[in-house]
């Protein structure tokens, strides 16, 4: 089969609902490219989201968060007749994948990944539960669990690949070769300024352009949007580098011509910041046609999003089967179970004979 000889990638998201521009240019684009190349596993991470936000009224969200992001994978035109999309808490093999590997790390190994400092104070808490602390091993098993080969990701998230990487090595030095070291491919483009010119895009900050927004929200968050503060009026002279409106023309007006000319304009003191956010309007908004479509076709068709959900999660649980048997094996784990439960049933038909 074409397919089997196709290299693996695994990535994904935690469920926060809809996604926004920022996942657009850090991953998702990514994505609709890599998967002709690669045969694709889009991990819906929920268990992750249980790391920071445990409460019940977080999980009664999770169902709708689901669908919103995978309705918007699939607006982008992830593909899932080429691609699995799945449900993390569906396959408890991983949780079990986990366990071995949280054998396969230090304390103060997990301690020293940024980025989980970087959660915690961002959910405020002042001690790391366990979990949390353990969130990279647990990504370590999703990404190990179809044994894939690539891991595309964001600059936050490098940090998980490289101990991931650790821990496969880790395995099969102990117990044989089961898993791929898997590559990190960290998206080029870093991450999107928001709107507020403050902070990455980021929901909670109220900063992000949704994938979802229709037209007039979009012409409105790019009316808001923070320019250069020192352009008092249209004749100052003003800085193009590191003006967010300029990043996003770059990120998304595809009419280099144009933005070209509104830069040089922008420097010179002669042009407006009202036009330049116009053309930046209509150029989101000619960006996200298409996606608002198909966005649109996957809505009207009633359970469709679940069916793929679900279809790819039985599929996902196939190969986790198979991996965890493999690991198991490897380990010899298997082998406890297989000699104690052999030599009892052995034993009770000689009792039942011998009757
Ligand atoms: N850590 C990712 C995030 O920042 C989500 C995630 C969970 C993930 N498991 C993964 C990403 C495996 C890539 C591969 O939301």
């Amino acid at each position: 089969m074409e397919t089997n000889k196709k290299k693996r990638i695994l990535t994904g998201d935690r469920p926060t609902g809809r996604l926004h521009l920022g996942h657009y240019v850090g991953s998702i684009s990514n994505r609709v490219r890599l998967q002709d190349e690669y045969e694709c596993f889009f991990i819906i991470a929920d268990l992750h989201t249980l790391t920071t936000k445990p409460e019940k009224e977080h999980i009664e969200k999770l169902a709708d968060n689901v669908r919103q992001m995978v309705l918007d994978y699939l607006a982008c035109g992830i593909d899932p007749k080429k691609s699995t999309i799945y449900l993390q808490s569906a396959v408890p093999e991983v949780t079990e994948l986990n366990l071995f590997f949280t054998n396969l790390v230090t304390v103060p190994r997990l301690q020293r990944v940024p980025s989980i400092k970087e959660m915690a104070k961002n959910a405020n808490l002042s001690e790391l539960p366990f979990g949390l602390l353990g969130y990279p091993v647990l990504q370590a098993a999703d990404i190990l669990l179809p044994r894939s080969h690539l891991v595309p990701v964001g600059k936050d998230n490098e940090s998980h690949v490289e101990l991931t990487r650790e821990i496969a090595k880790r395995f099969n030095y102990l117990y044989g070769e089961v898993f791929p070291i898997p590559d990190v491919m960290v998206s080029n483009f870093g991450s999107l300024i928001g709107t507020d010119g403050q902070a990455k895009m980021s929901k909670s900050l109220n900063n992000a352009i949704f994938l979802s927004d229709d037209e007039k929200t979009v012409s409105k968050r790019v009316n808001g949007m923070f320019t250069d503060p020192n352009r008092t009026s249209a004749d100052v002279p003003g800085c193009v580098e590191g003006n967010p409106v300029f990043i996003y023309h770059d990120a998304f007006n595809p009419n280099k011509e144009e933005i070209d000319d509104l830069k040089t304009r922008y420097k010179a003191g002669t042009v407006g910041d009202v036009e330049v956010k116009q053309k930046l309007a209509t150029a989101l908004n000619a960006f996200l046609d298409p996606i608002r479509e198909r966005r649109a076709h996957f809505e009207a068709q009633s359970g469709l999003v679940d069916e793929i959900i679900y279809e790819g999660t039985l599929r996902m649980r196939e190969e986790a089967r198979e991996t965890l048997n493999a690991a198991k094996k490897a380990m010899g784990l298997s082998s406890v179970w297989n000699r104690i439960s052999r030599k009892a049933e052995d034993t009770r038909k000689k009792r039942e004979k011998g009757k």
